[in-house]
């Protein structure tokens, strides 16, 4: 009888340990090590996080803000990913040097390219605060002044709390506003590049491949991070030197294979796990559906251009990357939810947490769920138009993200005057340029056009401006595009001689200005405020219904949903089934890429030097015991954007891959994880240190990282 008990509890812990999470890195102890323990990990909570020992956690920085990086040398050397590194390799990059296309490898410290906005954080500690953060709160305030008292109580606590004058703090809200933590990090903000392979191999399969699996694509970029002469932060200077780090990671030369421990250490972006099912619905059936449209309508225009002429090519690449990448990834979390009957299964929770509620008479909870209902039903329109706005008025047209930038300029002027106008003027304009860099008009007019009629017909008229009702569409078009000075650098550019008023006068006249700020003056006057006021409430729902769904169903984990604050997720190396009779296994190889190979092609062009160290066997230490050279591989890790660049760490504490994308039939994970279907995808190692030895001959980097060999 108790063997059968000891039976079960391992059963449900082992499967209960594949459910994913992203965990707060102080508070491993207890359930997580244990599951960890249980899953092969041979680490301790405080190897993982500790204050006073150096820890994993010192080997680890957010990158830029938005992904994450790791340090791989006792001298600073950083690694992440191609496509996290790749604005800084675009911006070393001429026609001679084109580093996106044939690589970057510095010879030596002297070579290593400084980046003059690119910074990295690290965390120093994180603190619980939440009885500061949420004293002197009570139940009669509304949300408004709740969340005002909460904004107050923290910049106070952010300014007390005992830091180095180097260090920096912020407070973060967990469990949607149920718990408060604070970080104390520390910002090194010289960070030179250090070497990347060509984009043949860093984006290679590009955006057919994104998202998908069996994935072939050596997604790394190096850094270094320098510090002043005390190794502390500093601006940049030629005086700086490598970072001596807390702690780096060791690399493991012997490989993953099925089933073996991987921890992911990063600092994902945004989930939602603890949404009503209704809230789900809206997504899946309402938002996103629209987003897709748009994207879909203006993807196919561009990409038109870009096979038509090598020029528009490589100016949109990079834009045409970033709107497919969420393009693509919406339509597999909409077909995840479908497949997997998640809004069903969470209408389920529902039932049982309503009779809960009832059972315990809980009177504090009985109003969430319709409340969830009522106002998801008044956000329903709003946030629609608000999607049109954000997509159309902001991401897939030039044009009218140019006058928005402008109509937030002119609005500065008007509100606040001279001084306020010529304080954001530089800001502006270096925006703009950013812009024009890699512009074509010839794209941008038939996406406005298809993108504004998409706009009038298919949002709610109550958002629609008045001046967009009964237009002649084409004409507008050509005449805005005919005349406006929103359309090339240098007609940009000479908008915004003289003096403020001048700029003003001349902005306000513009054709292409006049029509975009009846869209953004539409946004900022009706749909946004509309939007903010329902949002609030919701948030406030969503605050108690996380507190009660925690009290009511006291043996579930909870994970707190990710909020671009360090976490720890843990699982397995392990293939995946994405449909009937299909199984996809967990490790691929550079066998693989040349099976792919497409001689010229933009996506699969494989480099010479690559190919002949293939049939040349040249492949090193860094090939597996059949001699393959392997290239990525899944595991059960709990990840989302902002995971980019996220090392995966084996039971001992060593780096075995780099974390980079997910499948597609598993993004649903952000507001669903599914075990059976969601899978992270990380770059071999072997492959980092294959392309890295083999194919750039940049031994001396080789020769300062540490490599081991922990299954010996
Ligand atoms: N899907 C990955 C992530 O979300 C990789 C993106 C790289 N971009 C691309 N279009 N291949 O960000
Ligand atoms: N590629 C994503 C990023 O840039 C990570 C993949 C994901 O969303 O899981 O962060």
């Amino acid at each position: 009888m108790r063997l059968i008990k000891i039976l079960i509890y391992l059963l449900v812990f082992q499967s209960s340990a594949q459910q994913g999470g992203m965990w707060i890195p102080s508070l491993l102890q207890g359930m997580n090590e244990q599951e960890m323990n249980q899953l092969g990990s041979k680490l301790t909570a405080q190897d993982i996080y500790d204050v006073n020992n150096s820890s994993l956690k010192d080997a680890i920085a957010h990158f830029g803000g938005g992904c994450t990086s790791e340090v791989i040398s006792p001298k600073g050397l950083l690694l992440t990913n191609h496509h996290c590194g790749y604005g800084e390799i675009q911006s070393h990059s001429t026609v001679e040097n084109d580093y996106l296309q044939d690589g970057f490898w510095a010879k030596n410290l002297k070579e290593e390219l400084p980046n003059e906005d690119l910074y990295v954080d690290f965390i120093v500690r994180i603190v619980e605060v939440t009885n500061s953060v949420l004293q002197g709160l009570t139940n009669t305030m509304t949300e408004q002044q709740k969340q005002a008292l909460i904004t107050k109580n923290s910049n106070a606590i952010e300014k007390a709390a005992p830091i180095e004058p180097w260090q920096n703090t912020k407070i973060k809200s967990f469990y949607k506003g149920n718990q408060y933590f604070l970080f104390v990090t520390e910002r090194f903000e010289d960070v030179r590049l250090v070497g990347a392979p060509p984009s043949s191999i860093g984006k290679f399969g590009s955006d057919t491949d994104n998202w998908m699996f069996p994935r072939h694509t050596g997604d790394f970029s190096l850094f270094r991070i320098y510090a002043d002469k005390n190794n502390r932060p500093a601006k940049y200077s030629k005086d700086n030197v490598p970072y001596r780090p807390k702690h780096f990671l060791p690399i493991s030369l012997d490989g993953v294979a099925e089933n073996d421990f991987t921890l992911v250490f990063g600092f994902p972006g945004r989930t939602n796990e603890y949404l009503p099912a209704v809230a789900i619905d809206q997504t899946v059936h309402t938002i996103n559906p629209a987003a897709i449209g748009i994207r879909e309508t203006s993807l196919a225009i561009v990409d038109k251009f870009m096979r038509s002429d090598q020029d528009i090519k490589i100016k949109y690449a990079s834009k045409f990357a970033s709107i497919a990448n969420y393009w693509k990834k919406w339509i597999g979390e909409n077909q995840g939810i479908e497949k997997s009957g998640a809004i069903a299964a969470r209408k389920e929770l529902e039932v049982r947490f309503t009779n809960l509620v009832k059972q315990k008479n809980l009177k504090a909870y009985s109003h969430l769920l319709p409340e969830f209902d009522r106002l998801y039903a008044e956000i329903k329109e709003v946030s629609l138009a608000r999607t049109y706005w954000s997509e159309i008025g902001y991401r897939n047209n030039e044009l009218l993200r140019a006058c928005l930038f402008a109509y937030q300029l002119v609005n500065t002027y008007h509100s606040r005057g001279k001084e306020a106008f010529e304080k954001r003027l530089p800001s502006t304009l270096n925006r703009l340029d950013r812009i024009y860099k890699n512009y074509s008009a010839k794209v941008d007019m038939p996406v406005f056009e298809a993108l504004v009629e998409k706009y009038i017909s298919e949002v709610p008229s109550s958002y629609v401006p008045a001046s967009y009702k009964n237009l002649n569409l084409s004409k507008t078009t050509k005449e805005v595009y005919a005349s406006s000075a929103f359309t090339a650098l240098e007609k940009m550019r000479a908008l915004f001689e003289g003096s403020p008023k001048e700029i003003v006068d001349r902005i306000s006249s513009d054709k292409g200005y006049l029509f975009a700020k009846d869209l953004h003056q539409m946004y900022y006057e009706t749909i946004n405020p509309a939007f903010q006021k329902t949002n609030l409430e919701i948030a406030g729902v969503q605050k108690t219904y996380m507190k009660a769904l925690m009290e009511l169903f006291p043996n579930e984990r909870f994970f707190p949903d990710a909020n671009s604050t360090l976490r720890v997720t843990y699982g397995q190396v392990k293939g995946y089934a994405p449909r009937d009779a299909v199984y996809y296994k967990a490790v691929s190889y550079l066998d693989g890429v040349m099976e792919k190979y497409k001689p010229g092609d933009y996506e699969f062009d494989v480099p010479q030097k690559l190919r002949d160290l293939y049939v040349a066997k040249d492949f090193g230490p860094y090939a597996d015991i059949n001699g393959k050279v392997p290239v990525c591989f899944l595991g059960t890790n709990h990840t989302t954007g902002g995971n980019s660049g996220s090392p995966a760490i084996d039971a001992h504490g060593n780096l075995i891959g780099l974390n980079f994308d997910r499948v597609w039939e598993g993004t649903m994970s952000d507001m669903n994880y599914d075990p059976e279907i969601c899978r992270n995808i990380m770059v071999d190692a072997r492959y980092i240190l294959f392309i890295i030895d083999k194919y750039a001959g940049a031994k001396h980097l080789i020769d300062e990282m540490k490599l081991v060999h922990p299954k010996k």
